[in-house]
């Protein structure tokens, strides 16, 4: 497996599968790898005769006071994991490298899609995530690329743009892969210490609960919501930004369980704040 640096090196890698006829897969990460990005790889290998990793901490896609500084990062052991799931190439750009200093265009989505659920808090986040996924897409130009479930919403964004800019992708969505407790797995999981680590599993009760209702016939979705809320209320070091019932593929907010409803939740465990999810398919 190579580990690149530039733009112009991962063109000529993939220029020269090309000639030879195989097929690419991409997965965009931002680097500090787990179980939950090793699972795209996995499936991006088994699906493509080369994948590319991306491994990129993208600075558009965090709001002023967000943790882009404290971002975690560990290229060595993430090149390891590359390497030992069978990825062809890492591309590991400097931010200069993807972003001229005088760029001045941005992919902006509007609508539900990017300003319901974490647009309300992130107001910035999904345009430098469509910006980036965006750039990736050109770069890469791949057959297929592969994005986790736990970013539900960013999948919806995702599919979207891919849709509206007529990008010839296929968009894989994997599941989430959780810890052995039910922790969804996460490179933020490593701000908590060990009291927010127990108290984190709040998340995925949560989730547990919801999805038990969802799949009893419940369906008034603000029960469900108010369920999972006070699941969450009851621990001290929770903090809820939302729980909300949206329309898996429109973000658009609903109230009766008509499939297929994306249940989201944004909770902050001490400062840390976490995501996790389930979609109601009916
Ligand atoms: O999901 C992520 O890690 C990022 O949002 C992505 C898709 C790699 C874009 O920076």
């Amino acid at each position: 497996m190579k580990i690149v640096k530039t733009v112009e090196e991962v063109r000529q890698e993939v220029k020269a599968w090309r000639k030879e006829g195989l097929t690419v897969g991409l997965v965009p990460t931002m680097g500090f790898l787990h179980e939950g990005h090793k699972s795209l790889i996995d499936r991006a290998v088994a699906e493509n005769d080369r994948v590319v990793v991306s491994d990129f901490v993208n600075p558009t896609q965090f709001g002023a006071g967000e943790d882009l500084e404290s971002y975690p990062r560990d290229l060595s052991r993430d090149a390891e994991l590359c390497r030992e799931a069978g990825a062809s190439l890492l591309f590991n750009p400097e931010p200069e490298e993807m972003y001229a200093q005088d760029a001045c265009t941005m992919v902006d989505m509007s609508g539900d899609l990017t300003t319901e659920l974490c647009g309300r808090t992130r107001p910035i986040h999904f345009r430098g995530v469509c910006t980036v996924v965006s750039k990736l897409f050109n770069i890469v130009a791949p057959d297929r690329a592969y994005f986790g479930q736990k970013d539900a919403q960013q999948l919806a964004v995702i599919r979207r743009m891919v849709r509206d800019l007529n990008f010839d992708i296929e968009i894989v969505g994997c599941p989430i892969i959780r810890e052995e407790d039910g922790l969804a797995k996460s490179s933020r999981n490593t701000y908590l210490n060990s009291e927010e680590r127990k108290a984190a599993l709040v998340l995925s009760r949560a989730v547990a609960k919801g999805r038990a209702m969802a799949e009893a016939g419940e369906k008034d979705a603000d029960k469900i919501v108010a369920e999972m809320t006070d699941c969450i209320n009851q621990e001290p070091l929770a903090r809820i930004d939302y729980v909300k019932a949206v329309n898996a593929e429109t973000i658009v907010p609903v109230s009766v369980m008509e499939p297929p409803v994306l249940m989201a939740m944004a909770v902050y465990v001490g400062k840390t704040r976490l995501i996790d999810n389930f979609i109601y398919k009916g």
